[in-house]
């Protein structure tokens, strides 16, 4: 019987659980006609430091209509919300946590299915990570992207206008006045970030996983269409509580391979490498970062979004959404990859309508950018990779050697990066370490070192900077991120002193520390690193168990056992 008893077990004999657990839900004032149809968990992360989740509350509402309208019941519950602004160290660090709270929190309370609601940039990956290993039906719905404002005549957005328009103050090119005047237009609404960052990233690919509605991925967060797609969302979940359909059944390999196809296709963040990886591993996939580079290689990349183009999730939505992106790389696709809906990929597509245009979503003969969006580079300074987001880069920085000038850490680079006495030119390569997942820890989005500013006060907009962090996806420049295995757990990253010399080949993906082995093995003989490591709490289990980069900076033990199945397949 699905409803208050399903997958719990039992106060002594099944009647008198139904019976206990009927007695207290009453004291919320339901009736046993409501308690007799399909329960559906909503999880709930609005929280008053989530402004991306701003409109969670009225999300709920809406998917409760739509969970009634098709004769269920649904009850929502509280999990942890992370906030990228508002959540120290980073939110990397909590985000395999809010995927425990996520798992077991479905786990631990009856519900037939579930619906995921969430949209800042940990909440996808984390929410996902979590529901796949329950063995409950769930679908995803996301919170859709903030407005955009408005400063001295041009649209600005978070937070790649954040980014450049402090770069200028920075720079003496925006006075004091005009940066705090434009910080009132940068978040227009509640909402997720309004460019391709990482949320609109994530959200993009729920529909590529086949996770989420078609279509539902670009509606903004205040509109009626997001209404609606979370009525729809909660209509869905009732069906998926009857058919039985969990997560693990959609994410296959061939989920995967489209989700890669997407990212290409979007230009979309950096930070989906290692959150893929991450899902691939609670699936018990190995996740293959040289086949994820060899499908971006042959995946244009359609979308002209900041912060790599002009655009934002807005216009995506005008301009047809998620499924016109797939409708012109449908030749790319895995076409019979399930989606949630019950359909296949391409019924999907089939049904909805196409939208003319080639300004927001190019058409083929006209891509924002070919050759991969992303690469994966190898070498002695990342063997087991690292990845640069090619299309937001300096085309004439994408082969470089230059001269290192090395930072030990963040605090370091706080402490040196604008000092006038800083040797540094503007053909050298900044070098920032112990950022990576145990070194800071968390793995934060550091790793857009910022442009020293006496550099700057020059003129200088970009130079190649390399580090074991990651980097917001509303960022841009040439920055080579997710350096693995990160300076503290070993990596040659740690070994590099001021004045190597560093070669960079985005088109051989080489990432590479010219300097010769026998040097190298003497300065790792010398080398010691001592991390403060946490002696309690949560951050003793993350520095104990997390992962490098390349299998997704999640906790070994969370990952299912391995069936030696590589994602995503090349096809
Ligand atoms: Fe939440 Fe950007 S801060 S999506
Ligand atoms: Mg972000």
């Amino acid at each position: 019987m699905p409803g208050l008893t399903s997958g719990l077990p039992n106060y002594g004999d099944a009647g008198f659980s139904e019976y206990l657990r009927r007695a207290f839900i009453k004291g919320a004032g339901y009736s046993d006609e409501a308690l007799e149809r399909p329960l559906i968990g909503v999880v709930n992360t609005y929280s008053a430091y989530n402004p991306c989740h701003g409109n969670v509350p009225q999300l709920i509402d809406a998917v409760r209509r739509g969970v009634e309208l098709a004769g269920g019941l649904a009850l929502d519950f509280p999990t942890i919300s992370l906030h990228e602004s508002f959540t120290a160290p980073t939110t990397m660090y909590l985000r395999n946590l809010m995927s425990m709270d996520t798992e077991e929190m479905i786990r631990a309370q009856p519900m037939d299915a579930v619906v995921l609601i969430g949209g800042c940039d940990k909440t996808v990956p984390a929410q996902l990570m979590g529901a796949v290993s329950t063995g409950v039906p769930a679908i995803q719905l996301v919170t859709g992207s903030m407005l955009t404002g408005s400063f001295r005549g041009r649209t600005v957005g978070a937070c790649t206008d954040c980014r450049s328009l402090w770069a200028q103050y920075r720079a003496g090119e925006l006075d004091e006045a005009g940066v705090w005047e434009a910080n009132n237009e940068l978040v227009g609404s509640v909402g997720t970030c309004s460019v391709m960052g990482t949320a609109s990233t994530m959200a993009c690919l729920t529909e590529a996983l086949g996770v989420a509605l078609p279509g539902s991925a670009s509606a903004p967060a205040t509109t009626a269409a997001r209404r609606r797609i979370a009525e729809a969302t909660g209509r869905t979940a009732v069906a998926l509580a009857s058919s039985g359909t969990t997560l693990d059944s959609i994410l296959t390999p061939a989920a995967f391979h489209n989700a890669v196809r997407l990212l290409g296709a979007i230009g979309g963040s950096t930070n989906a490498a290692v959150h893929l990886a991450a899902l691939a591993g609670r699936l018990g996939f190995g996740f293959d970062l040289d086949a994820l580079d060899a499908i971006l290689r042959d995946t244009p990349v359609l979308v002209d979004l900041r912060p790599a183009g002009v655009h934002y999730m807005s216009d995506l939505h005008r301009a047809g959404g998620v499924p016109e992106v797939m409708r012109r790389i449908a030749d790319l696709l895995d076409l019979s990859a399930a989606v949630v809906t019950g359909q296949t990929l391409g019924a999907e597509l089939d049904a909805i309508a196409p939208v003319p245009g080639d300004d927001v979503i190019r058409s083929r003969e006209r891509p924002v950018h070919t050759g991969g969006s992303l690469v994966v580079l190898r070498g002695n300074l990342a063997p087991d990779g690292a990845v640069l987001k090619q299309s937001a880069a300096s085309p004439e920085l994408l082969e470089h050697t230059g001269r290192a000038v090395v930072f030990a850490d963040s605090a370091d680079l706080a402490s040196r990066i604008d000092d006038p006495d800083l040797d540094v030119r503007p053909d050298d390569v900044l070098v920032l370490r112990n950022i990576g997942p145990v070194g800071a820890p968390g793995m934060p989005e550091a790793g857009y070192i910022p442009i020293p500013r006496k550099l700057a006060a020059q003129g200088v907009h970009d130079m190649v900077r390399i580090s074991d962090g990651r980097m917001s996806g509303t960022a841009f420049g040439t920055i080579v991120l997710h350096c693995a295995p990160e300076a503290a757990r070993g990596g040659t990253i740690g070994l590099v002193h001021d004045g190597d010399t560093i070669r960079l080949s985005a088109a051989e993906r080489r990432l590479e520390l010219l300097v010769d082995a026998g040097e190298l093995a003497r300065r790792r003989s010398e080398y010691s690193f001592d991390p403060d490591l946490a002696s309690r709490g949560y951050r003793r289990l993350y520095e104990q168990h997390v992962t490098q980069a390349d299998q997704g900076a999640d906790f070994d033990f969370l990952r299912r056992r391995p069936g030696g199945i590589q994602v995503p397949p090349r096809l």
